[in-house]
């Protein structure tokens, strides 16, 4: 079976959305500036994505997939009819829970992969629709922006419970008003006895966690910089990539690790269909991601405080990453 798409987000759509957050981000005075990290996902900055996921450094997708290997069929309960996956990606660790939910004890029936980026999402759905016809399994993807249409998962799937999955500690992309906005808007999607299956990063030795971000052999470097070839390819920008350095520090007050781009030199970029010239200091940063680093009794909170209750925490054998499985309060 073909998998349906549905493009929430047309090429217009997602122009329109990049022009105002690059206005918005780029106009902020000097050592204010910054641009929000949906951006790095491009055909590129997909594929340089998934390079970080092999890393050594970076440990959080192998904790993670070790935890779904030993609990997939904890989480892909019988009554669980559709699985939706927010920023799926490539949903390569998602195949585990596929795997389980189309198994003899899962009762899976429809998957719902949900990603901005329209290249990877068309490539993943086509992937596993063909992957796994023989089990019957439906493939309805949606190309979206899980800051706005969630909604739409009011009507996706079959009677049953849903499942949502949000993997990889996307989630600490967020700032903590966005993370509450966004779990609450969740919540107001799902129906009572829904679940949310949420990846989360934990606070650990800082050392760790920057060189996670800043890996020796440059490949966090080159996503960080790919956001800049995105602008310039998007809205005819004449940004020099190589002239700004990759950084990632720890911010010890908000548990995140921020991501920055450093200008080497004194310089003037022009945003040709903006019509914006900025002008950056040599040295100037400008932010493009931050990533939220959780303990535990944090993630509880704030599921709670969005109307979600806790039925499961696992965390792979070193206590480095976290899997929350909750339920929609009713
Ligand atoms: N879930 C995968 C991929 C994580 S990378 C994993 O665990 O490895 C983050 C993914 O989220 C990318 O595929 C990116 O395109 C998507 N994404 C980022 N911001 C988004 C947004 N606002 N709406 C929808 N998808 C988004
Ligand atoms: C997608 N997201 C959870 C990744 C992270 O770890 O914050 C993106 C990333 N940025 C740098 N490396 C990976």
């Amino acid at each position: 079976m073909k998998p349906i798409i549905d493009v929430l987000l047309t090429p217009a759509d997602l122009a329109a959305a990049l022009r105002a957050d690059v206005v918005s981000g780029l106009s902020e005075p000097t050592g204010r500036r910054t641009l929000p990290p949906k951006w790095f996902y491009d055909e590129r900055g997909s594929q340089l994505f998934d390079d970080i996921t092999r890393l050594a450094e970076y440990y959080p997708t192998r904790c993670e997939r070790a935890i779904l290997e030993a609990h997939a069929g904890d989480i892909m309960t019988r009554d669980v009819s559709t699985l939706v996956e927010l920023g799926s990606g490539t949903s390569d660790k998602t195949r585990l829970l596929l795997d389980a939910g189309t198994g003899t004890s899962g009762g899976l029936r429809t998957f719902a992969p949900f990603d901005v980026s329209e290249e990877t999402l068309r490539s993943a759905a086509d992937t596993i629709a063909l992957r796994y016809q023989a089990a019957g399994l439906a493939v309805h993807a949606i190309v979206g922006d899980f800051e706005h249409h969630l909604g739409v998962l009011k009507e996706i799937g079959e009677p049953g419970r849903r499942l949502v999955a949000f993997l990889g500690g996307t989630i600490g992309n967020f700032d903590p008003a966005g993370r509450a906005s966004f779990l609450s808007q969740l919540a107001a999607a799902l129906a009572p006895g829904d679940r949310l299956l949420l990846g989360t990063d934990l606070v650990k030795d800082p050392a760790r966690l920057v060189l996670a971000y800043d890996d020796p052999a440059g490949v966090t470097a080159a996503f960080n910089r790919n956001v800049l070839s995105v602008i310039n390819r998007r809205l005819r920008a004449d940004f020099e990539p190589d002239s700004f350095d990759h950084v990632a520090v720890w911010n010890d007050v908000e548990e995140w690790i921020e991501m920055r781009l450093r200008s080497t030199r004194p310089q003037a970029v022009l945003v040709a269909d903006l019509a914006l010239k900025v002008a950056f200091e040599a040295g100037e940063e400008m932010r493009t991601e931050i990533s939220a680093k959780f303990r535990p009794e944090r993630i509880f909170d704030e599921l709670a405080a969005a109307g979600f209750d806790l039925s499961q925490w696992w965390t792979d054998p070193a206590g480095d990453f976290g899997l929350s499985l909750s339920c929609r309060l009713g």
